[in-house]
């Protein structure tokens, strides 16, 4: 993967005409080392949010050694850019044959199931192993997610104390649980909440468990929302680990995709034709933008122009812009409002940012679009939940209102002198 220094660098040395991947492997390895220091268990990276070779391997070096896989080919790339590392297929639905592969061809020994039918065809698929980590997927409460991932997965608390028994009786190994918050979680307590839950459903069912699993759900920071500090989440996960009915020797795991690939990407996009206030851009819903797309997520934007040996980056007073993608498909729409300076122009480039999680994770092939190319950058990211960069993405109209706020602070100083000289 080639370097650059920053994405300027790439606009003014290769004007590039398709969409570039920008990969920062140094927010990947703050992150990584961040979740080693600070949270007291395992660390299971979600593959789904960035399945990149680079990823992989720089989570790998900076010891990330265990992977939550949902598939075959997510497994096989785990055990090509990370040799020997741990994988859990933690997708609650997977077909025997992948259960038989990710076993007997691969010796992944940790599977997640949320009903007895899943139990029962691990059990076979395997042929009957002994030496089985069952995980019980449990169904919780996504309050305060932006994402929730309940509604498909997880065995409802009435279930759960049956199923928690059977899957205890189906192993010698080891059995436990495991839920999902929702993703881009902007409340901390969440956890621990979700962790009680999981301790009535253990009680209940009266087992022991070898393992608590509280999944992914890290939040990173987008415009318009500022999440609490990352502390504060393994704060509430080692309270409510504490408050629950477990053994001396239960483990602590869990799988954070978003939080850890979030900040380590962005994409450089070229404008290719300016409509009013809708920039047609060479990606969109097919390619990275998924989230712009359909969640609506106005990311951060910064626009560049440049060619011949020449690029700077574009500043002046801002717009709000929509953006096509390149795909013929009017749903292909990012509304945004993406905020970018008003004599943006056909030829300008735009980095937007925050897209290492679930961004180049989505890109399709549609239209025969979507063939974006990765360069490795060495700047900050535009945000950052491990000190890289600011913990806000402030929008120009919550600038605006600061500002409005900072004048009217301001006032009262001379209005107190008014009434002072009046008195
Ligand atoms: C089982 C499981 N674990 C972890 C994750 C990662 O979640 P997040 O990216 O919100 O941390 C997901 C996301 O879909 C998931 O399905």
């Amino acid at each position: 993967m080639h370097t650059y220094h920053t994405p300027l660098d790439l606009v003014r040395e290769r004007s590039p005409e398709r969409p570039v991947a920008l990969a920062r492997p140094g927010a990947v390895a703050v992150a990584a080392r961040w979740f080693q220091d600070n949270f007291k268990g395992d660390v299971f990276y979600a593959v789904k949010a960035n399945p990149s070779p680079w990823v992989i391997e720089t989570l790998a070096d900076n010891g990330v050694a265990s992977f939550d896989v949902a598939s075959v080919p997510e497994i096989e790339l785990v055990a090509r850019h990370a040799p020997g590392a741990r994988m859990a297929f933690m997708h609650p639905v997977k077909s025997r044959a992948a259960i038989a592969q990710a076993y007997f061809d691969q010796g992944v020994k940790t599977f997640a199931l949320d009903t007895h039918e899943e139990l029962a065809k691990i059990l076979e698929a395997t042929g009957g192993a002994d030496d089985l980590s069952l995980i019980v997927r449990l169904a919780v409460s996504a309050e305060g997610a932006a994402y929730s991932l309940s509604g498909k997965f997880g065995c409802e608390p009435h279930e759960a104390p049956a199923l928690l028994l059977a899957a205890r009786r189906a192993t010698q190994d080891r059995m436990g649980v495991s839920f999902h918050v929702g993703s881009q979680c902007m409340r901390p307590t969440a956890f621990q909440a979700a962790m009680a839950q999981a301790s009535r459903a253990i009680v209940r069912a009266g087992v022991m468990v070898d393992v608590v699993d509280v999944g992914g759900g890290f939040p990173s920071v987008y415009p318009g929302m500022v999440p609490p500090q990352m502390a504060d989440y393994a704060d509430s996960i080692h309270r409510g680990f504490a408050d629950m009915m477990v053994h001396e020797d239960t483990e602590l795991w869990c799988e954070p995709g978003r939080a850890l690939v979030a900040e380590a990407s962005s994409v450089l996009v070229k404008v290719e034709l300016k409509k009013g206030d809708a920039l047609y851009l060479n990606d969109g819903s097919y390619g990275s933008l998924f989230d712009a797309a359909h969640a609506k997520w106005p990311f951060p934007v910064k626009l560049m122009r440049g060619g011949a040996g020449e690029a700077n980056e574009v500043e002046g007073p801002l717009k709000p812009f929509r953006f096509y993608g390149p795909t013929c498909d009017s749903l292909d729409h990012m509304p945004g409002p993406f905020w970018l300076p008003e004599d943006v122009r056909e030829g300008d480039y735009v980095e937007i940012g925050m897209l290492g999680a679930y961004g180049i994770a989505m890109n399709t092939r549609f239209n025969g679009f979507g063939d974006a190319e990765t360069v490795a950058v060495e700047d900050a990211p535009m945000a950052s939940m491990f000190g890289l960069a600011g913990r806000s993405i402030r929008l120009p109209r919550e600038r605006e209102e600061e500002d409005r706020k900072v004048v009217r602070l301001s006032r009262p100083k001379g209005s107190a002198g008014k009434k002072r000289r009046r008195r």
